[in-house]
C-alpha cells in the first residue's frame, strides 16, 4: 500500500507515544503515508482523522499517553460499524491499518478484518500484560516500575506506624502488575486473580499470616499487594474489615490510574520502537491479521485470535519461589 493507518484503543499504555513514532520514522523510511484515526475505532467511524508526519511525532517517546487519544468503541461489535469503517478506509485509499491496544481492540480488529479486505496488523499496548503470545506488553513495564515505586514508599510509613497496608493495582483479571510490584517490593503478601481462582482466601486466612509473619520475622509492617476485583469492596473494605473486626492497625491505598502515566521505562519505549518498525515490516511483507510480539527476545507474530482466545500464564517460577518467600516457618533452633 501507499498508506496505512494507525490508531490507540482501549485503556491508553505507558509507551503508545513511543510504538506510534516508529511506525511513522519506518513508514516515512520506506515512502508509506500515515493516517492516524482519533479516539480510536471511533476515529474510523467519525472520519475523524489527520495524516501523521516525522514532524509531529518528534520527542513524543517520553511520554506516556496517546497523541491520537485513545477510546473505547463498544458500537465498533456491529457489523454495520465494521462495513462502516471498511468504506471509510476504502475512500482513504488505506490498504493497512495498526491497532495499538489490547484484547478488545484486537477482537475489534479482527471484527474489521471480516469485513475489509486492507491488512490489519496488531502492536500490543496495555499495562495490564494480559495478550497472548508476547512476553510482554508495552505498557506493562512502566506500570510495574510506578507500583513498585508507590509500594517502596508505602513501606516507610508502614514501618514507622508498625500498620498493615492493603495496596490495591490495576490489571483487569489479570496478576501479572500484582504479581511483579509485589516481587519487586518484597511485599509481604499478593492476592492475585489467578490465585483467587484456585484457592479463595478468607479472612481468617488473612489475618493468620499477618500474625504468623509477625511472630516469625517480629517486624511491624506487613504491605498486602491486592489486584482490582479481587476482594468485594477492594482494599478499602478489606482494610476496614482487618481494622474493625481484627483491631489490626490496617490502610488502604488505591494506585489506579497513576500506574498509566509518567516517563515510560526504558524497556517500554524500546520495546514499544522495536514492535512499532516490526508493523510496518509486515505489512511490506504482505502479512494481515496478526499481532506483532516478542518472545525470548525475537520478534514473532501471533494470530490476531489467539491474542484474546488464549492466556499467557503467570510466570512459573515467581509463583514456585513466592511460596517460599511468602510463607516464614518459624525454627525451633537459633541460626548459628
Ligand atoms: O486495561 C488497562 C486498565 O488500566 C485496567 O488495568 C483497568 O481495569 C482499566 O484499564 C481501567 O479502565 P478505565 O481507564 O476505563 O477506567
Amino acid at each position: 500500500p501507499q498508506r496505512i493507518g494507525i490508531l490507540t484503543s482501549g485503556g491508553d499504555a505507558p509507551g503508545m507515544n513511543a510504538a506510534i513514532r516508529a511506525i511513522v520514522l519506518a513508514a516515512d523510511h520506506y515512502d508509506l503515508e500515515v493516517i492516524a484515526f482519533r479516539h480510536g475505532f471511533e476515529g474510523l467511524l467519525e472520519q475523524n482523522y489527520l495524516q501523521l508526519t516525522p514532524n509531529h511525532v518528534q520527542h513524543i517517546l517520553q511520554y506516556s499517553g496517546t497523541i491520537i487519544k485513545s477510546a473505547r468503541c463498544p458500537r465498533f461489535k456491529e457489523v454495520a460499524s465494521a462495513q462502516q469503517a471498511a468504506r471509510h478506509l476504502a475512500e482513504l485509499n488505506i490498504g493497512a491499518l495498526i491497532v495499538i491496544g489490547g484484547d478488545g481492540s484486537f477482537r475489534g480488529a479482527h471484527h474489521l478484518s471480516q469485513h475489509w479486505d486492507g491488512q490489519v496488523i496488531g502492536v500490543p499496548g496495555t499495562i495490564d500484560n494480559d495478550v497472548y503470545g508476547t512476553d510482554s506488553t508495552v505498557g506493562y513495564s512502566t506500570a510495574v516500575a510506578i507500583a513498585m515505586d508507590a509500594l517502596d514508599k508505602i513501606r516507610d510509613t508502614a514501618d514507622a506506624m508498625d500498620r498493615v497496608f492493603i495496596v490495591e493495582v490495576m490489571g483487569r483479571n489479570a496478576g501479572f502488575i500484582g504479581l511483579k510490584s509485589a516481587m519487586a517490593a518484597g511485599a509481604e503478601r499478593m492476592i492475585l486473580p489467578e490465585l483467587q481462582r484456585d484457592k479463595p482466601l478468607t479472612i481468617e486466612a488473612i489475618v493468620k499470616h499477618i500474625k504468623r509473619v509477625e511472630a516469625v520475622r517480629g517486624q511491624g509492617s506487613y504491605v498486602m499487594v491486592l489486584s482490582e476485583h479481587q476482594w468485594p469492596g477492594g482494599a478499602v473494605a478489606l482494610s476496614e474489615q482487618l481494622e474493625a473486626e481484627h483491631g489490626m492497625p490496617c490502610r488502604p491505598c488505591l494506585l489506579g490510574h497513576i500506574q498509566r502515566g509518567g516517563p515510560p521505562t526504558a524497556t517500554d519505549r524500546v520495546l514499544a520502537s522495536e514492535l512499532g518498525v516490526y508493523a510496518v515490516e509486515l505489512i511490506r511483507e504482505g502479512a494481515r491479521n496478526v499481532m506483532t510480539a516478542m518472545r525470548a527476545g525475537a520478534l514473532t507474530t501471533v494470530t490476531m485470535e489467539e491474542t484474546w482466545s488464549k492466556k499467557n500464564p503467570l510466570p512459573e517460577n515467581l509463583l514456585r519461589i513466592q511460596h517460599e518467600i511468602f510463607n516464614p516457618v518459624k525454627k525451633s533452633r537459633q541460626p548459628r
